[in-house]
């Protein structure tokens, strides 16, 4: 895999690119510049960018479920609440000039229901007009915005009344979005209807970890049937209203592997956690096809199954991925494989899972694929280079048509129950000074974006140095 092209070492050399000098901060270890370059990784027509979500960085008083909760004495690890975040909301034009000095071109961000819809049926201009004003901003910038309806956050007034365990909910967000895709769909031509239904019904109502923390598998599963119908009926409208919007969600997808292959109890235990963590979202919100315990209701559109698996009859434009680690599965216990390379919150890091995820993921769903958060928590930035390098290599490796990628997270945020610790952003912060500072990986990430891969030379100058993770790029 070789490309010769102008280097942008070269480039700044020669003052091409005015961005370009932050890009080699390590230059001292660099290899010499050459005229050429390899590529230890070609990311063909991949495309890269940036995720976040409205709640984790925009900090401010909005009533959510998150805000409310995070109140309660205990209820998050270190105290913090989203009220500080990465206060985001008042600093717009910092985040986008960074995002500039980045190279990024593809920005996925979310929306506070809350601010938007402060009391059922009331909708507030100003929270309407701030996000026009960064939509228009991040455009004029060359990027484009692909913009997250439901990521987690609930308005209080629906947190009050029950939220996602009631059926009226799906009407409620149906109004919600109606009123965002009229204000905003002359800006986003991609919306994401709901991120990771399955990871918000399990957290909040079957592990009640997460707000409102009810401990029933009964109601987590007619929570996802909520969410499901959701989509199903927000892909809909969206389309009468926007024909050409592009609409997806955004799945937590990982691999269930059980701890021991010749245990029936293992191999049956990651069985049933894939059917039910994965496989009746994926086929209830793609197809309309609602597998048990998930349950229809006289409003659910219709399932498509009679045309499954081929391109046209479906219920999403793009297949959006989360991925981040895998499941080790013991009877119908979930841990994380002993021994195995993990980050700072304990997740094992497995890139060649992604590559597993994408192969299936491509036998049933049609593309375009989207992998719309990949990341890792690494406070030190130690480890993030090579997880990057790894994971992309993942996606190449898995010969599967990725059309975009966008890395969880472009600055620190608040991560919901675990608090300001877990350090996700390729962009530092200082929570206390608002202070942004941008990474070693995110300058490797800028050069990847330039370079349309990995050259050699960033991979001698940040993987070689990067600690630990994979055995994928040794030396
Ligand atoms: C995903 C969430 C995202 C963030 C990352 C670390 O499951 O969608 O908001 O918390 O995990």
């Amino acid at each position: 895999m070789s490309r010769p092209v102008t280097s942008a070492r070269q480039q700044w050399r020669l003052g091409l690119t005015e961005n370009a000098s932050s890009m080699f901060s390590c230059v001292k270890d660099v290899v010499p510049a050459s005229y050429c370059y390899v590529m230890k990784l070609d990311l063909g027509s991949l495309e890269l960018g940036v995720a976040t979500a409205a709640t984790q960085i925009e900090g401010g008083d909005a009533d959510t479920n998150w805000h409310r909760w995070a109140t309660r004495p205990g209820a998050v690890k270190d105290g913090s609440t989203p009220a500080r975040a990465a206060d985001h909301w008042n600093r717009v034009d910092q985040d986008i000039a960074l995002l500039v000095e980045l190279g990024v071109k593809h920005y996925r961000m979310g929306l506070e229901w809350a601010r938007i819809e402060p009391k059922e049926g009331v909708f507030d201009a100003e929270a309407l007009g701030h996000y026009r004003s960064e939509l228009t901003k991040l455009r004029q910038a060359g990027i484009t915005p692909v913009v997250t309806l439901h990521h987690f956050n609930n308005p209080g007034w629906l947190e009050e009344r029950g939220a996602w365990s009631r059926r009226d909910t799906v009407s409620a967000f149906l109004t919600y979005v109606r009123r965002v895709v009229q204000h905003l769909s002359d800006l986003v031509d991609e919306w994401i209807t709901i991120n990771e239904p399955n990871v918000y019904a399990s957290q909040a109502y079957w592990f009640g970890i997460w707000p409102p923390a009810h401990k029933s598998v009964h109601e987590a599963m007619i929570v996802l049937s909520h969410l499901s119908q959701a989509h199903l009926r927000a892909y809909t409208l969206i389309h009468a209203i926007q024909p050409s919007a592009k609409v997806g969600a955004a799945h937590h997808l990982r691999v269930f592997d059980p701890a021991n292959r010749t245990n029936p109890a293992d191999l049956a235990g990651a069985k049933a956690m894939e059917y039910l963590f994965q496989t009746t979202a994926l086929e209830a919100m793609s197809y309309g096809r609602f597998l048990p315990p998930l349950r229809r209701t006289s409003t659910t559109p219709p399932a498509v199954s009679a045309s499954y698996g081929k391109p046209g009859r479906r219920y999403y434009d793009f297949m959006g991925i989360n991925y981040y680690t895998r499941s080790w599965v013991t009877g119908f216990s979930e841990g994380t494989r002993p021994n195995s390379p993990v980050n700072d919150l304990g997740w094992e890091i497995y890139p060649t899972g992604l590559t597993r995820v994408l192969r299936k993921v491509a036998k049933r769903y049609p593309g375009p694929i989207y992998i719309t958060e990949n990341g890792t928590a690494d406070a030190q930035d130690c480890f993030r280079a090579r997880f990057l390098a790894d994971h992309l290599s993942a996606i190449v490796d898995s010969g599967v048509p990725v059309a975009r990628y966008y890395h969880w997270c472009f600055t620190d945020n608040w991560e919901w129950v675990e608090g300001e610790e877990p350090r996700f952003g390729l962009v530092q912060l200082d929570y206390e000074s608002q202070t942004r500072q941008i990474t070693e990986s995110g300058r490797m990430y800028a050069d990847m974006i330039a370079h349309r891969g990995l050259t050699d030379e960033a991979y001698a100058c940040w993987v070689v140095p990067s600690a630990g993770g994979s055995t994928r790029f040794v030396g």
